[in-house]
């Protein structure tokens, strides 16, 4: 199937420089729009998603210093490469082009072969970019596949990524741990696309060789992610989400700090969620008595630190990502 043509943004007050560079990218397959201003720019990023913005910096009202922070700082346009165009050489403003998360720095006068070159080069990483984050679709096509299977519990991993987003922040991180937290939490048990329906979706409890099988889930799910390098960050989250803070988990018996920090972040949150949702074979916990189930199990399961962390902050949250709970529903198995 063939791709549709890139598009490029072009941002610039002057109408002769959107000539210009218009002129300039004659040669290149594909879909050139403009935008005059700042806002005008930012509405059309919402809108038509372009692949590649050419953002000139001293425009009147918003500067493109400042549009480039704020397309930067959406996280649906991380991706989104941003060239600044600007006759401000100085050192200054090219560290601040870089502070606000410009991926290049184009000089006025524009040289045609010079934007060629880095348009090129910008459009291809654009594509090969795109095509793994296709990878993290299809990952996640799968734990929707999973949960509508598992009764339609949807909802609790959306809650469980949303808690471990928020632990995440209550604990320090930032930026792109938080964005792996959170599709760590969606994604953490892809691997029960591997499971017998009949052991994933019994009523009663499982026996000996079926809990061998449902736990292998952490292996099959490591086995679809490891593969794939934009999963890379979520790989531990998969693996070890089940791992014990006393070292008795599976499936490598890690203890204490040896288990990744955010394995063990989505273990506390993924515990609770389960907790307080209806199970086949049990009614749905209160938060109060899941909250001292947590603090019960503070040093042996999980990490004492993250459950402490995760009572005074998470759950106070006057709307908390885990207790925004509608119906609680579902047959997540704890497992
Ligand atoms: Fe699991």
């Amino acid at each position: 199937m063939r791709r549709r043509p890139p598009r490029i943004l072009a941002v610039d007050d002057q109408p002769i420089n959107l000539e210009l560079l218009a002129a300039y990218l004659g040669g290149v397959d594909c879909e050139l729009t403009i935008a005059r201003d700042g806002f005008e720019a930012l509405g059309q990023i919402a809108r038509r998603q372009p692949d590649l913005v050419l953002l000139d910096v001293v425009m009147p009202g918003m500067d493109g210093f400042e549009v480039c922070r704020r397309i930067k700082a959406d996280p649906a346009n991380r991706l989104l490469p941003v060239v600044l165009v600007t006759s401000l050489s100085d050192v200054d403003n090219r560290i601040r082009g870089l502070e606000v998360g410009a991926d290049d720095i184009l000089a006025k006068p524009i040289d045609r072969n010079e934007l060629m070159a880095r348009v090129l080069t910008l459009i291809r990483t654009k594509e090969i970019v795109d095509h793994l984050d296709d990878a993290e679709h299809v990952m996640l096509a799968f734990a929707k596949a999973v949960e509508a299977k598992d009764c339609g519990t949807e909802a609790h991993v959306e809650r469980v990524a949303r808690g471990a987003r928020a632990l995440g922040e209550a604990a320090g991180l930032s930026g792109g741990d938080l964005d792996s937290l959170y599709f760590g939490g969606l994604v953490h048990d892809v691997g029960k696309i591997g499971v017998p329906d009949a052991i994933l979706l019994k009523t009663g409890s499982l026996s000996h060789a079926e809990t061998e099988l449902m736990r292998r889930h952490v292996l099959i799910g490591f086995d679809i992610a490891q593969p794939l390098r934009s999963a890379a960050s979520v790989v531990p989250i998969i693996r070890n989400h089940h791992e014990r803070f006393d070292g008795c988990g599976y499936p490598d018996g890690l203890k204490g700090m040896d288990i990744p920090l955010a394995a063990r972040i989505v273990a506390v949150c993924d515990a609770y969620d389960a907790m307080i949702s209806d199970r086949p074979y049990r009614a749905a916990m209160s938060s109060s008595s899941a909250a001292a189930a947590l603090q019960a199990g503070a040093g042996t399961q999980w990490d004492p630190g993250l459950v402490r962390l995760f009572m005074a902050t998470v759950l106070h949250e006057p709307r908390s990502a885990l207790t925004e709970h509608g119906q609680p529903g579902g047959t997540f198995s704890s497992m």
